[in-house]
Order: C-alpha cells, then sequence, then structure tokens
C-alpha cells in the first residue's frame, strides 16, 4: 500500500464537509477522464466569503481527503482567497501524497474555483 500521511488517513476516514447543500450559490463539477472518479464542490456564499461547502467525490481515498481538505482550507475565505488555493498547496497541507497519486489532487482546487465562477457568472459575470 503507498504510503499516506497520517493527515491524509484522517481526512479519508473522517472527511468534513460531505453532502450538498440543496440551494447552493455556486456548483463546481469536475471529472478525471484518466480514472474516472467525479468530484462536485457546492458553495454558499455571503458578504463575498464563503460561508458553506460542501462536496460529494466518487473516488479514490487520495481524491476524497484532498476534497475534504480543499473544503476546510476554503470555508470563511473570500473568493479571491479562495481562487488562490491551488492543487498543489492543497497536497502541502495533507502533507504530501504519494507520487502515483498527485493527480487525485488536480480535482479538487479545480471544482472549487469551478464552483466559484459559477456563482460569478450567475452574478453577471461580476
Ligand atoms: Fe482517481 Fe485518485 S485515482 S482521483
Amino acid at each position: 500500500m503507498a504510503f499516506y500521511s497520517e493527515k491524509v488517513m484522517d481526512h479519508f476516514q473522517n472527511p468534513r464537509n460531505v453532502g450538498e447543500i440543496p440551494e447552493a450559490d455556486g456548483k463546481g463539477e469536475i471529472g478525471n477522464p484518466v480514472c474516472g472518479d467525479m468530484m462536485t464542490f457546492y458553495i454558499k456564499v455571503k458578504d463575498d466569503k464563503l460561508e458553506d461547502v460542501k462536496f460529494k467525490t466518487f473516488g479514490c481515498g487520495a481524491a476524497i481527503a484532498v476534497s475534504s481538505m480543499v473544503s476546510e482550507m476554503a470555508k470563511g475565505k473570500t473568493l479571491d482567497e479562495a481562487m488562490l488555493i491551488t492543487n498543489a498547496s492543497v497536497a502541502k497541507e495533507l502533507g504530501g501524497l504519494p507520487p502515483n497519486k498527485m493527480h487525485c489532487s488536480n480535482l479538487g482546487a479545480d471544482a472549487l474555483h469551478k464552483a466559484i465562477e459559477d456563482y460569478r457568472s450567475k452574478q453577471g459575470g461580476k
């Protein structure tokens, strides 16, 4: 088995913010064409801040840990700050990912950014 950091194992076994926001202000869905895994982020925005962030991930353990970490990093941030979260910074926060699992981290920040873009486009492209 690949060696996962304790943080990865923790977020995989106890993922934070799992679920759906029924009346989400923005939604972002990303799929990985290589493995077929899917990740969807839902956001609730108030005063330009991410008041709530939830996700649903159909994917491997690393993808679940990544989604959980992204949701924790993003909550409470302004939209601009959340746009600065990168796939690399998520992997770093998780204490690293095995090289053959780095592609799994590519979904996380991208799905979050897509949800923010979705929200912004609904606001009239502001
Ligand atoms: Fe597909 Fe990890 S194997 S996201």
